[in-house]
């Protein structure tokens, strides 16, 4: 029976345009980028969209220290993203802002809606103001001594040494990072929405969207807190979208934020007759909507967006998938170790299929952090991609172009093994399915071992030599190479570029995933050229030592 054609929406985290694309922001766009491709390929409506998210205060004040709008700064940094992606291989249907016409719509119709269902209301707050620059100070801007353990210049809303949580007004002796002066304490007049309305609705959500088990007692934590309501608004100078009604008050950063995931959308609906908002948005809409995030940003994805959608007539997200920081040679990454690594320093040095494959291996579905370790990263790839993979085709393409003008059997010498590659089809993409890459990708290895030993085996390079058996070596080669075919249409969301060469070799059109059951036979190929070059330890010393030249922490809102 056919498989029904799904209607799928993913997103990504949308980057601050304020810093650069490094490791660890690349295990998500690798990851997402990963499942969506894996969609794609078995044959589902998938669209993956994403956009910078420009709004807040440290890109406005970036943009002043640096002497440009907060328009152009964003805009220089997304066309920057846009590059590092695209090198990446990270297939964006649609790459916006939220610095657009399509979101300010959106977030002002919702805002109207939470407001007019009485979800919204006004109270007057005090808040740490800088006198001399004429600014309220988010929670990042203000540092001082932690009232718990006493260790000095802490951030104004957690300490790096205790852990303590507080807001700034709890500090002792706090200063604004911006001029250096003690922020004096002043009332505004904020908009709330109310988050504590939505417990009921929210344990709904959460039991119906398959949310992983450890994010799911993450939430039970919050719950067990209490749900407070949330601040929705900012106060100028800020750069942002002006709270319809009001004159100087802006909607915070993270209000509009995931608002730019539909607005996204939206503008690639503008211009793609196939794609219908309302069908992906809609309340009881059957499409599927998956945001994948890091485990930092769960409480804005998991409470406040579904209860914002939700209280605005649209459709909550199927499911958010979460997942654990990066880490490098088992610590955080660290500018003085020359392991806070750039995506531009990356692809200076190294082919990005190696670090697709080398996440692919790491990752699962868990927010567990994965460590990226330098020594094993080099050994990995290659052993697996060229000693494992690669080897195949490589081990058996000579013999075909050569003795027999590139035309592959019409049968396969050992069909029984073949069907050992089919019969592991479904397995395989379960994992995918699942976020369970690093399972999905040692049973490909297993594969790949199994190929190469068949090939050991049956020695083709001796068997070419004796006139009696020289005729079975086709036999024997169509058989690896279609081994080999297999197991790169399976690997081709996790390194599509050197599957994309392997296809061409192949001489077919494309590939769908059903493809790597039914073997290629009777056709004649070009010439095999090296799909992978091995990883040199010099590349990745030199990578790491650039690193340790020039690079630019982002800011955290
Ligand atoms: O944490 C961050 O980097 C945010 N810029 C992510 C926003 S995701 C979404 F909600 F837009
Ligand atoms: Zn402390």
């Amino acid at each position: 029976m056919p498989r029904k054609k799904r209607k799928i929406l993913v997103t990504s985290a949308l980057p601050y345009a304020n810093g650069s694309i490094h490791m660890g922001h690349l295990v998500e766009y690798l990851q997402t980028d990963i499942w969506v491709r894996f969609q794609k390929l078995r044959g589902h409506d998938c669209t993956y969209v994403c956009a910078s998210d420009a709004h807040g205060t440290p890109i406005m004040l970036k943009a002043r220290e640096l002497g440009v709008s907060p328009e152009e700064l964003t805009e220089k940094i997304s066309a920057e993203f846009v590059q590092d992606f695209s090198d990446f291989g990270v297939d964006f249907d649609n790459y916006y802002t939220t610095h657009s016409a399509e979101n300010e719509a959106l977030v002002g119709a919702i805002y109207k809606t939470l407001r007019d269902s009485g979800d919204i209301y006004t109270r007057t707050i005090e808040q740490s103001y800088d006198e001399k620059e004429g600014i309220f100070l988010p929670d990042r801007f203000v540092r001082g001594t932690c009232p718990r353990c006493a260790s000095k210049d802490q951030y104004g809303d957690a300490c790096e040494v205790c852990g303590a949580t507080y807001s700034p007004e709890d500090l002792i002796d706090p200063v604004s990072v911006l001029s250096g002066t003690k922020p004096v304490k002043r009332e505004s007049e904020h908009y709330f929405f109310k988050l504590s309305d939505y417990e009921e609705r929210l344990r709904e959500w959460i039991s119906s969207a398959a949310l992983h088990k450890s994010v799911i007692a993450k939430l039970d934590e919050w719950f067990d807190a209490g749900l407070r309501d949330w601040d929705i608004s900012r106060d100028e100078p800020y750069f942002g979208f002006r709270i319809p009604g009001t004159e100087d008050k802006y909607f915070y950063v993270w209000l509009d934020a995931p608002v730019g995931y539909m607005a996204s959308f939206k503008n690639l609906c503008d211009r793609d007759d196939s794609l219908d908002f309302d069908d992906y948005w809609k309340a009881g809409s059957d499409a599927e909507v998956y945001h994948f995030i890091g485990k930092d940003i769960m409480y804005f994805h998991t409470l406040f967006w579904p209860a914002v959608l939700s209280s605005a007539g649209y459709r909550t997200p199927t499911s958010v998938y979460a997942h654990g920081f990066l880490t490098i040679n088992g610590q955080k990454m660290s500018k003085a170790r020359g392991t806070f690594i750039n995506a531009r320093t990356y692809l200076d040095h190294l082919d990005p299929s190696y670090l697709r494959y080398y996440y692919a291996a790491k990752l699962g579905p868990t927010i567990e952090d994965i460590d990226l370790n330098l020594e094993d990263f080099i050994a990995r790839v290659n052993s697996d991609l060229v000693g494992k993979l690669v080897n195949i085709a490589s081990r058996c393409a000579g013999f075909i172009s050569k003795r027999f003008a590139g035309k592959l059997a019409d049968e396969l010498a050992a069909p029984d093994l073949f069907a050992e590659f089919t019969a592991a089809s479904e397995t395989i993409a379960q994992h995918f399915e699942a976020r369970e890459y690093s399972k999905a990708m040692r049973l490909i290895m297993a594969l790949a071992d199994r190929a190469n030993r068949y090939i050991d085996e049956t020695k083709p390079w001796i068997m070419i030599k004796d006139d009696d058996k020289s005729n079975d070596v086709q036999l024997v080669c169509t058989q690896g190479l279609n081994m080999f075919r297999s197991l790169m249409i399976y690997l081709a969301p996790v390194i599509p570029a050197v599957a994309e060469k392997a296809r061409t070799y192949f001489n077919e059109d494309q590939w769908q995933w059903s493809h790597a059951s039914s073997p290629l036979l009777g056709t004649i190929l070009p010439k095999f050229q090296p799909l992978l070059t091995r990883v040199e330890a010099d590349q990745v010393h030199r990578m790491v030592e650039q690193s340790r030249e020039s690079t630019s922490v982002p800011d955290r809102q």
